[in-house]
């Protein structure tokens, strides 16, 4: 008991003068979108036992699970594996996934779970991965990062590795900036660097409509606008929307009001084609490329989406011969959310997560990401409205220093190669960067031949 009191006398005065420290990561991804919808998403060095064992999971905005995969799961996908013999701080937990499945199967686990040396937890859970199904979409690597906290229903055994870290007065700030941006990206854990993005944050407060809502990250957007600057109709007025890290496109219930209207699309040279039994489109992209018109307009601010290799894919064998596939596509109406805003959003904007802590729900902050081909009337549009408990949950402490992140000798972080390669069975198809290709044990092609005697 008395040793309870000391923690708490000194947590106090620590948290009001905003101790804790923050972090940036680099994380790994694809330089282009591409067709290859199942796989290639974004990865974050994370480390876990003791001594830490560097898992590059999966950044999964849509997901509130940390798991990484066994070092002996069945059909798990990817190149770094938790080798859970070799860490001397790993232990059962007392909680049950209920969410494991035959598309995924495993259990809770404790183990230190952490970020660089310094935000680390001691007795993180976490779920083990024992079995994947080979048919699992998205086909996640190395692990899942969900980057949602679940406060639904938060119980001390419950409570998420971000909701720890922030319990435990280790983090600045209940926050994580994203920048998915090609160009240097990154995840801050506990402050948003001002280096990392331009204009205003304009946040956004996250949706919960009832009690039992188990859905995650929804959100409330204006729609979207064409290449004429008008909004498009696209099938549904109730626009409940999530970001989707491990989905690729944009997902909404019509493509066709907007495919089919010169005035949205604008004018596409070669023509617009549609693609058989598959919710996609491509344009002839062999001769000229094709500007790919599509803006996401979120509590009154602009935010476009880049074309080039991003919402309109390079070339591939997806499409047809000289064709790219844009990435505005289907999804199953009637069914929440009604939009999904996956990687080709993401990668044209920096996203700040403030996470529901006790007394503020989550919120969405969008802003430009630093060095991206933004005009100064772009960066300069000011959101609608403001949320209403902005002072007491979003007045957020600036950073002071950049933190140095290490993970030791494998950084990994690269992951992926920067070299691409063919892929089998795929002829003229889009080449992909490899995981871990640079570990493997290289031929030797050039021997020189022996001497003659
Ligand atoms: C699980 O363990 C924690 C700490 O070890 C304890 O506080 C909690 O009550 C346990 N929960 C259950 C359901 O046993
Ligand atoms: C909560 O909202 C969902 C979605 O609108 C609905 O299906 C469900 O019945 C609601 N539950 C309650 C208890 O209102
Ligand atoms: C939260 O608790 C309620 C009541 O016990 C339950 O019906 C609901 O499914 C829980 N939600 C989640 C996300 O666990
Ligand atoms: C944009 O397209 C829509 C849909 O056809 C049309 O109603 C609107 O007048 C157009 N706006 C401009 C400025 O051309
Ligand atoms: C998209 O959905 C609409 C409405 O359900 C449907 O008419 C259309 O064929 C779909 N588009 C594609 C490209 O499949
Ligand atoms: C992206 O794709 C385009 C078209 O295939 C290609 O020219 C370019 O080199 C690719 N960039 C990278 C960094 O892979
Ligand atoms: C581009 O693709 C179209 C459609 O497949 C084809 O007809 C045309 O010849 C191609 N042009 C070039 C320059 O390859
Ligand atoms: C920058 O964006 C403009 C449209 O806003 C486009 O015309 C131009 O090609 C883009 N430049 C680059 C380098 O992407």
């Amino acid at each position: 008991m008395a040793f309870v009191t000391f923690v708490i006398c000194i947590a106090g005065p620590l948290l009001a003068a905003a101790s804790g420290s923050w972090i940036s990561v680099p994380i790994s991804g694809q330089a282009n979108l591409t067709d290859a919808t199942e796989t290639y998403f974004n990865y974050a060095p994370i480390m876990v036992g003791t001594p830490p064992q560097v898992v590059d999971m999966t950044i999964n905005t849509y997901s509130s699970l940390l798991a990484a995969f066994a070092e002996d799961c069945t059909l798990c996908a990817g190149s770094t594996f938790f080798d859970q013999s070799q860490s001397s701080t790993f232990g059962s937990s007392n909680r049950t996934w209920s969410a494991s499945s035959s598309q995924l199967t495993g259990s809770y686990f404790e183990d230190s779970v952490g970020f660089g040396n310094s935000l680390t937890v001691d007795k993180a859970n976490f779920v083990l991965i024992e079995n994947m199904a080979l048919n699992m979409t998205p086909h996640l690597l190395n692990g899942n990062l969900g980057l949602f906290v679940d406060n639904s229903n938060s119980t001390e055994e419950s409570l998420s590795y971000f909701s720890q870290l922030w319990n435990t007065g280790k983090l600045l700030n209940p926050v994580i900036g994203m920048r998915f941006y090609p160009e240097n990206p990154k995840l801050t854990i506990g402050a948003l660097d001002p280096a990392d993005y331009e204009g205003e944050i304009n946040w956004v407060q996250m949706e919960t409509p009832n009690e039992s809502w188990d859905l995650l990250n929804l959100f409330k957007i204006d729609g979207f606008k064409g290449y004429n600057g008008s909004f498009f109709p696209f099938g549904s007025t109730d626009t409940l929307t999530a970001i989707n890290s491990v989905y690729n496109n944009i997902g909404i219930p019509n493509n066709f009001p907007y495919l089919f209207n010169d005035d949205y699309t604008g004018p596409i040279t070669g023509g617009k084609h549609l693609m058989a039994d598959s919710p996609d489109f491509a344009y002839q992209c062999n001769e000229t490329i094709p500007y790919v018109a599509v803006t996401t307009v979120i509590n009154g601010v602009d935010y476009q989406i880049d074309s080039t290799w991003n919402l309109l894919h390079p070339p591939s064998g997806e499409a047809f011969e000289g064709g790219c596939l844009v990435g505005l596509q289907n999804i199953t109406e009637g069914r929440e959310p009604t939009i999904v805003l996956g990687l080709a959003f993401l990668r044209s904007v920096y996203v700040a997560y403030r996470f529901p802590t006790d007394n503020c729900p989550g919120y969405y902050g969008f802003a430009f990401p630093s060095g991206a081909n933004r005009t100064q009337a772009q960066i300069a549009q000011k959101p609608t409205s403001t949320p209403s408990s902005s002072s007491q949950c979003l007045s957020l402490t600036a950073p002071t220093s950049t933190p140095t992140f290490s993970a030791g000798s494998a950084t990994s972080a690269s992951g992926l190669s920067s070299q691409t390669y063919e892929v089998y069975g795929r002829p003229g198809a889009a080449q992909v960067p490899l995981i871990g290709v640079n570990d493997l044990p290289k031929g030797v092609w050039d021997q020189p031949q022996p001497e003659p005697e």
